[in-house]
């Protein structure tokens, strides 16, 4: 607190990351990063940079990069919006679409940040709940919201809901902004019948709708800080007009060459994805032969609890054996602990650390 802020500044409730670690040793599950080295496309860009590029600012427009990602995705580069990480990019979202008269509604059990941005630009909120099953309720979502944002899949429940629901939402919600924060979009198992997991598809048919995407989870860039939103022109050019109000180089120009380095190697990244799906469902199965029970994960972690444990005493004991994972003390979370999908070595440690600790037997 000080009287020499601006005042609205002592009532801010700022986010909280999970911590990071400054020593070695530590067995790091707690901030979802990926456990497997960025594409090694990215390390042959760092060996071949020349520091003289830095003397010049960087595109103020991020052309080049915006021309790669829409070529990814299969829209027009003008459907882009590059950021320093999606945190900026959902910042800059929040500013440009969510300063509505009627409240932005979000789920009650979501990314913690969304709250923080509300405090931020001083944006009326509604956190509705979750159902008993942590699955979102679209019948509670009010038609006359200002907004609506929930992430996909759900964090940090990792719940994932279908593009069809999603549809169904912008149907009922023609006149308000969607935002589909995608995260973790990239470690949802495709179904048996193929059909689409992200909504980026439905972008020819909304133009209310915007997607995010980061390259911190699963292309192992939580490093670099870069983001992006996919939406129509018109929602796009809101965003730039705010961005070009705040900061006109938010990506930097080593920033934009790695992330381009990344997106050529679709091999790569297919393949750890991969894995980390695989190290998942491993780990659950074996969580559950520790007694303890998951929800459905679709991201690069689970939530998990355990029948007679309590999860604060787990979590305690875990990160006194270095092994970190997250722990939020908070109404209808505070039963679970979330451990990101670390590497099979990893992800080992953790289940040797847990059979000590709950006593249970090799
Ligand atoms: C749901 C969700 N959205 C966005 C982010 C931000 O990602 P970044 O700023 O690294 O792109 C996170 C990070 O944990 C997240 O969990």
């Amino acid at each position: 607190m000080s009287s020499l802020w601006s005042p609205f500044v002592n009532s801010l409730k700022p986010y909280v990351p999970g911590q990071q670690s400054a020593t070695s040793g530590i067995i790091k599950l707690n901030t979802n990063e990926n456990p497997y080295p960025p594409s090694p496309r990215v390390q042959d860009t760092l060996r071949q940079l020349d520091a003289d590029f830095l003397r010049l600012y960087p595109d103020p427009e991020s052309t080049e990069l915006s021309a790669c990602i829409a070529s990814y995705h299969n829209v027009e580069a003008g459907q882009v919006f590059v950021g320093n990480g999606s945190d900026e990019v959902l910042a800059h979202a929040f500013n440009a679409f969510f300063r509505q008269d009627k409240p932005l509604c979000f789920p009650d059990i979501t990314y913690s940040f969304y709250p923080v941005y509300c405090r931020l630009y001083n944006i009326d909120f509604k956190m509705i709940p979750l159902d008993d099953n942590f699955v979102i309720d679209w019948t509670r979502y009010p038609e006359e919201a200002g907004g609506i944002i929930f992430a996909n899949p759900n964090a940090p429940t990792g719940i994932f809901q279908s593009a069809d629901d999603i549809e169904r939402v912008l149907q009922a919600h023609p006149n308000t902004v969607v935002v589909v924060d995608e995260a973790y979009i990239d470690f949802v198992k495709p179904d048996a019948t193929g059909s689409d997991l992200s909504a980026i598809p439905l972008l020819a048919h909304y133009p209310n709708l915007v997607v995010t995407r980061t390259v911190s989870k699963s292309r192992s860039l939580a490093g670099l800080r870069i983001g992006y939103a996919l939406a129509s022109v018109e929602l796009i050019d809101g965003l730039k007009r705010v961005k070009n109000s705040f900061n006109s180089y938010p990506v930097d120009a080593v920033a934009s060459a790695v992330t381009q380095a990344s997106f050529a190697d679709e091999d790569y990244f297919q393949s750890t994805c991969q894995r980390v799906v695989d190290n998942r469902e491993q780990l659950v199965a074996a969580l559950a032969s520790l007694g303890f029970a998951s929800l459905d994960s679709s991201a690069n972690f689970i939530m998990a609890r355990h029948a007679t444990r309590p999860s604060a005493e787990i979590y305690a004991a875990l990160k006194a054996s270095n092994v970190w994972v997250r722990y939020f003390n908070a109404p209808r979370l505070k039963d679970f602990i979330r451990i990101s999908i670390g590497s099979a070595d990893e992800n080992a440690e953790l289940l040797s650390s847990l059979k000590r600790i709950l006593a249970v037997d090799n």
